[in-house]
């Protein structure tokens, strides 16, 4: 393994830990406040399906996968019959956030290695996802092998400012020499941008919604 595959490992592994210690306390904030959180769940993921039915409409027994989905994911309000996520932290939401995580088979497992057959699904959706994971080409790679030929994408990523990638950069060098100062903003909770953006381009994803290559920000 060369010396920026493991930073990428020691950066991706520490942004799994931080994603757990933030849902961690934030499973303690919306204890007896979980009917607010599915209001809003429910919203994204209508609005979201409303987008994809644009395209073409949704079978009832379409086959759906959500890659990284998370704490509060898509999958969970959907509305498909066969829903599947998957997350390397899916064990632990499924205890964290009981209310909503049983609505959907939820598999651990990172989306470099999708534990499915080519071509097994209809829709796919991964909002917000590859800029946390260790090797954002590789996932892409991995959905495009699931996706049945005439299957829909559902694709979300943030795309920082250089500045961010910058700042970012800095403080995880001081980070690296052991210095404990740490700005919120600029921690380790991503594994970059830059890289994201290129595998995206080079795959040429296009949106849902307009038929021409596009990277959605939000
Ligand atoms: C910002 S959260 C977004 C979660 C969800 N999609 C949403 O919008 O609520 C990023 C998610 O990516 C997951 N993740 C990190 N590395 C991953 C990987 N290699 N494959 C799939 N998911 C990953 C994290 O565990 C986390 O749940």
């Amino acid at each position: 393994m060369s010396l920026r595959e493991s930073g990428l490992r020691r950066r991706a592994d520490r942004a799994l830990e931080r994603q757990l210690a933030y849902q961690r306390a934030k499973a303690d904030r919306v204890n007896g406040r979980e009917q607010e959180v599915v209001a809003a769940m429910i919203a994204d993921s209508s609005k979201v399906r409303r987008t994809l039915e644009a395209v073409r409409p949704i079978a009832d027994d379409a086959r759906v996968l959500e890659v990284g989905s998370g704490a509060h994911g898509l999958i969970f309000y959907f509305g498909a019959k066969d829903g599947v996520g998957v997350d390397p932290l899916a064990d632990h939401y499924a205890e964290l956030f009981p209310a909503w995580q049983k609505r959907a088979r939820t598999i651990a497992a990172p989306g470099e290695r999708l534990p499915f057959e080519n071509a097994s699904f209809d829709i796919v959706l991964c909002d917000n996802v590859v800029d946390h994971a260790e090797n954002p080409r590789l996932i892409l790679e991995e959905i495009a092998r699931v996706m049945a030929p005439d299957a829909m994408l559902y694709f979300e990523v943030n795309i920082h400012h250089p500045f961010y990638h910058a700042a970012a950069s800095v403080h995880a060098a001081w980070r690296a020499l052991g210095i404990p100062f740490e700005i919120t903003p600029f921690a380790d909770h991503t594994v970059h941008l830059t890289l994201a953006r290129r595998a995206l381009c080079s795959r040429g994803c296009r949106s849902a919604s307009s038929a021409k290559p596009t990277i959605s920000r939000r």
